[in-house]
């Protein structure tokens, strides 16, 4: 894809499965877009590696060398916009961010949360979908707003509990639809297709000949 296709950049703190998802959709899918780089607030994220590998600029921004959350952010704002994104991914970016980070970005910052929201937000939701005996859970993929977890839903997923379920396995066939529910919504507000009113998301079906 050529230097001046809008870019994406994916902010990462671990594994990066959705993020190889979401590279591996832009490629085979043609997407008139690229992903122009990864950011990690953590040196050992894996999903680091498969960047590289692919070619897309690669930085390591460690939250525990910035002085406050709020510096933090403004930092992170300052390489993320060297790259003048036209869709700013979270992917397993394990951070809370401050108002002033979200109101920059806000449409074109974009999330997946691996519970059907608004049930579970936060942390540990496959140990607390287990706990409260839910039989359905699930995955969100949401526009971000200040309040964490809160955003307007652009895709949701359910995946049923089983009687054997232990965190582990729910939380794999959680991923599994993660990355099924993930690229397509990326690739929509790429493309101008979410239409927001409220909390409410219409995802605008794609041009013919285009998107799948
Ligand atoms: C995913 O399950 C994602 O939903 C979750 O972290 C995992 C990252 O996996 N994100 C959150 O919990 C954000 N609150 P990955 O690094 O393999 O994409």
């Amino acid at each position: 894809m050529p230097e001046h296709a809008p870019s994406i950049v994916i902010l990462i703190s671990g594994t990066g499965s959705n993020l190889q998802a979401i590279v591996n959709a832009c490629a085979e899918q043609a997407w008139k877009a690229r992903v122009a780089a990864v950011i990690s607030n953590r040196a050992d994220a894996a999903g680091l590696h498969f960047a590289a590998g692919r070619g897309i600029a690669c930085e390591v921004l460690d939250h525990r060398e910035a002085a406050s959350r709020e510096d933090y952010d403004r930092e992170l704002a300052r390489r993320i916009d060297a790259h003048a994104p036209a869709a700013v991914v979270l992917a397993g970016f394990m951070r809370l961010l401050t108002p002033w980070f979200v109101q920059r970005y806000e449409g074109r910052l974009i999330n997946v949360h691996p519970s059907l929201l608004p049930a579970f937000a936060g942390l540990h939701t496959h140990r607390r979908a287990l706990e409260a005996g839910v039989k359905l859970h699930g995955a969100t993929v949401h526009l971000v707003t200040p309040e964490m977890d809160a955003g307007p839903i652009v895709a949701q997923a359910a995946v049923p509990v089983l009687d054997d379920d232990t965190e582990a396995s729910l939380a794999e066939r959680v991923l599994e639809q993660e990355h099924r529910i993930y690229p397509p919504a990326v690739r929509a507000l790429l493309e101008g297709r979410l239409k927001v009113r409220g909390q409410r998301v219409r995802v605008l079906d794609a041009a013919p000949g285009e998107g799948r």
